[in-house]
């Protein structure tokens, strides 16, 4: 049949994921909304594991948004000392595990003692290459985009790249995401169906995955329910399904990605 592939569609290479619904998890059960963050960081450390039980490389995490310091102060203290308490506890597990630890957002504007577990974690596992944790923190898009272009106009101030001869690949350099992939599959859970400044960039080929599930109870199985639906899908990048076809082997590898 015309458009049907019978080539067997690969998994995402890299995800990910907009960890939403602590807050709700926490009222559902008459707890305080720091518990719910804290069951969250037990989904975080199950679907670490979990990505590398199925073989995707690559696992980007919303942790903390650059508009969550709006948050109560209460609330933005309890998640910065969980991430410093995460980072504290999984850094062997993720040397162990050989997870280079990255991290992308405004970085220097975080406490300086979770920066500093950042930076010590980031540094333990550095050497590693085949597997890929990276927590967006302090992280918004539009954050990331202007910052680039600062860095991108200093660039050409300085006489090294004309802008004349740029194209998106020598841009996207300047992106806290130089290093990696584009996303292939972003997740949200809790049923709300935003983006919210993550990856806008880097998602302009991924597909979406959204599910009511809250994220604490976020696991393994849902995961393969993520993957199963992705699977479905038939990334076209702009080409017809009938070239698709025709192509099928490289219906799923992105044309438009610059070499990470
Ligand atoms: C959104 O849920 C979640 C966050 C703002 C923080 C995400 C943090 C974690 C999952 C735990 C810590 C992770 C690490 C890596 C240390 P929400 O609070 O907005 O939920 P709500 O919409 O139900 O209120």
């Amino acid at each position: 049949m015309i458009g049907e592939s019978t080539v067997q569609k690969p998994d995402p290479q890299h995800i990910g994921i907009i960890m939403d619904g602590n807050g709700r998890w926490a009222k559902q059960r008459g707890h305080s909304r720091p518990r719910g963050h804290k069951e969250g960081a037990k989904a975080t450390r199950t679907i670490i594991d979990a990505c590398q039980d199925l073989g995707i490389r690559y696992l980007t995490l919303y942790a903390f948004s650059a508009e969550n310091w709006n948050r109560p102060n209460l609330e933005v203290r309890a998640l910065m000392e969980l991430l410093e308490l995460f980072l504290a506890r999984e850094t062997k597990t993720l040397v162990k595990r050989r997870v280079r630890l990255h991290a992308i957002g405004r970085i220097d504007e975080l406490p300086t003692s979770a920066r500093k577990a950042l930076e010590k974690a980031i540094e333990a596992t550095k050497e590693f290459d085949d597997w890929h944790l990276t927590l967006a923190l302090n992280y918004s898009s539009r954050n990331e985009v202007l910052d680039a272009a600062k860095a991108f106009a200093q660039a050409v101030a300085r006489g090294e790249i004309s802008p004349d001869t740029t194209d998106w690949g020598d841009f996207s350099k300047h992106l806290d995401t130089a290093e990696l992939p584009d996303p292939d599959l972003i997740i949200r859970t809790s049923g709300e169906t935003r983006i919210s400044n993550f990856l806008l960039m880097q998602s302009a080929y991924a597909e979406f995955y959204f599910t009511e599930t809250l994220w604490p109870d976020f696991d393994k199985e849902q995961l393969e329910k993520a993957l199963s639906c992705y699977r479905n899908r038939e990334r076209r990048y702009g080409k017809t399904g009938e070239q698709l076809a025709t192509h099928s082997s490289t219906a799923q590898s992105n044309p438009l990605q610059p070499s990470a």
